[in-house]
């Protein structure tokens, strides 16, 4: 890849992806407007299967429900042993990228070529056990990298320094066209550790619907994020 593709922290652009799982399922319609309107990039939504992860969460019929309720992206982030099985009917109720995780794939090029075929963005996740090299022959083929700094399962968990290396070792070999998320205890805190390390897009559950004010947390996370990236332009110059 020529030098001038790779991704330069001078030109990060940070999203902020907020994470339903946090939210109040009994007004998640409002919920959803609310991190919109503060502008919010794209909307996380983790569906687990009791099975991959030691929860349940949300299904088809919600992400179809949500559908009708916003415009935003809808990012599906499938914690499912069988994701492949399932792809499907989650880009039939409105997902526009759907992520699996490497753990489970056992042919990862042809489920990559699978979802690809469904007419959405694809994406791969790694547990925080997962060492990064275990994606990098398949990297080239992907949109986006979800990176979880928690182990998958359940929001509010504490942000895991350790998987920091890992960000910057997929960060270093992706191009400016990919995106590179981290997922779990990202907070104002913990938003300029990753970005710092490359990552440009910011999962935050707890973080945002745990705020007394979701729409200001949006706000409030983009500009701690933000503040990294100008202290990385002025430390690199
Ligand atoms: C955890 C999920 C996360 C979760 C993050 O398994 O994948 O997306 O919502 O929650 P916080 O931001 O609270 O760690
Ligand atoms: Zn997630």
């Amino acid at each position: 890849m020529p030098e001038g593709e790779r991704r330069s922290p001078r030109m990060t652009t940070i999203r902020i992806a907020p994470s339903v799982l946090s939210a109040d399922f009994g007004y998640l319609a409002e919920q959803i407007a609310v991190v919109e309107r503060a502008g919010a990039d794209l909307l996380h939504l983790d569906i687990m299967d009791g099975h991959f992860v030691p929860n349940l969460s949300l299904g088809v019929p919600v992400v179809a429900s949500i559908r009708r309720h916003t415009g935003m992206f809808l990012d599906a982030h499938l914690m499912i042993t069988d994701p492949g099985r399932y792809a499907p009917a989650f880009v039939k109720a409105g997902a526009d990228s759907i992520t699996f995780h490497i753990e489970v794939a056992e042919r990862p090029r042809e489920l990559i070529k699978q979802i690809r075929d469904l007419g959405v963005k694809v994406g791969v996740s790694l547990n925080p056990g997962t060492p990064a090299e275990r994606i990098f022959d398949i990297l080239d083929l992907v949109d986006l990298v979800l990176v979880m700094t928690v182990w998958p399962g359940f929001g509010g968990q504490e942000f895991m320094r350790e998987c920091l290396p890992k960000i910057e070792a997929i960060a270093a070999r992706l191009n400016a066209n990919q995106w590179l998320q981290v997922d779990g205890g990202v907070d104002n805190k913990t938003a300029p550790l990753v970005v710092a390390a490359g990552a440009d897009t910011l999962v935050a559950g707890s973080a945002i619907f745990g705020h007394a004010d979701p729409g200001s947390a949006v706000v409030e996370l983009r500009r701690a994020a933000q503040a990294s990236t100008r202290s990385g332009t002025e430390t690199r110059l």
